[in-house]
């Protein structure tokens, strides 16, 4: 059964198609960094997420492309025991946390641990400082985020849900470290699966 599971990750990795999660805490921007990506839409009063929600998009960058399928996790504390449902096949992750939320940021600390103990090894996983608009109301600084990406080998990026600043880059730059996706010295990517009139641009990262 366990080798049976471990085809069907490796058929899915090989045909591009990746299994993703977004873990953190609760109200740090997850739902709503999916959304921005997927539909190019932000809702001033996200519902929080009950269980975990599923999600696909698919990018074309340049000869290649990549389809995620991200499964949006619930921060609540009491959905906390079925994340490793979600994170265990993952190919790739985005521990979000809130920059004007210093609690969130210790509860991302604490997700990257367990991805270190638990999850898969040859996971890329991304850090995203989200909310970043809200420069005023900041309690966690950039540097802080940055260093602790570095000590952990993650790729670090502040992001808004709201403004969609960095949104469409977080996910194209962990495509771009997944295995069998090599993109060109020119790289740029389209989002195949986002309705073109999205309130964003579909296309980034040239
Ligand atoms: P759970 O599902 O409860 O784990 O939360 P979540 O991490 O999915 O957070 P969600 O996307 O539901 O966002 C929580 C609240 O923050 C919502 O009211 C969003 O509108 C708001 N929000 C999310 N991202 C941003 C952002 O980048 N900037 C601002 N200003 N607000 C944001
Ligand atoms: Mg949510």
């Amino acid at each position: 059964m366990i080798n049976v599971f471990y085809l069907i990750i490796e058929t899915r990795f090989s045909d591009n198609q990746f299994p993703f999660v977004l873990l953190g805490d609760v109200g740090a921007g997850k739902s709503s960094l999916v959304l921005r990506f997927v539909k190019g839409q932000f809702l001033e009063f996200q519902e929080s997420t009950i269980g975990a929600a599923f999600f696909s998009q698919t990018l074309a960058m340049n000869d290649t492309t990549v389809k995620f399928e991200i499964w949006d996790t619930a921060g609540q504390e009491r959905y906390h025991s079925l994340a490793p449902m979600y994170y265990r096949g993952a190919a790739a992750a985005i521990i979000v946390y809130d920059i004007t939320n210093s609690v969130s940021f210790t509860r991302a600390k604490k997700w990257v641990q367990e991805l270190q103990v638990q999850g898969n090894p040859g996971m890329v996983v991304a850090l995203a400082g989200n909310k970043a608009d809200l420069l005023e109301q900041r309690r966690v600084n950039t540097e802080e985020g940055q260093a602790y990406a570095q000590e952990n080998g993650l790729f670090f990026i502040e992001t808004s849900a709201k403004t969609a600043t960095n949104v469409n880059e977080i996910f194209y730059e962990i495509a771009k470290r997944l295995p069998s996706v090599q993109p060109l010295p020119n790289p740029g990517m389209v989002l195949v699966d986002r309705p073109a009139h999205g309130a964003a641009s579909a296309t980034c990262c040239s």
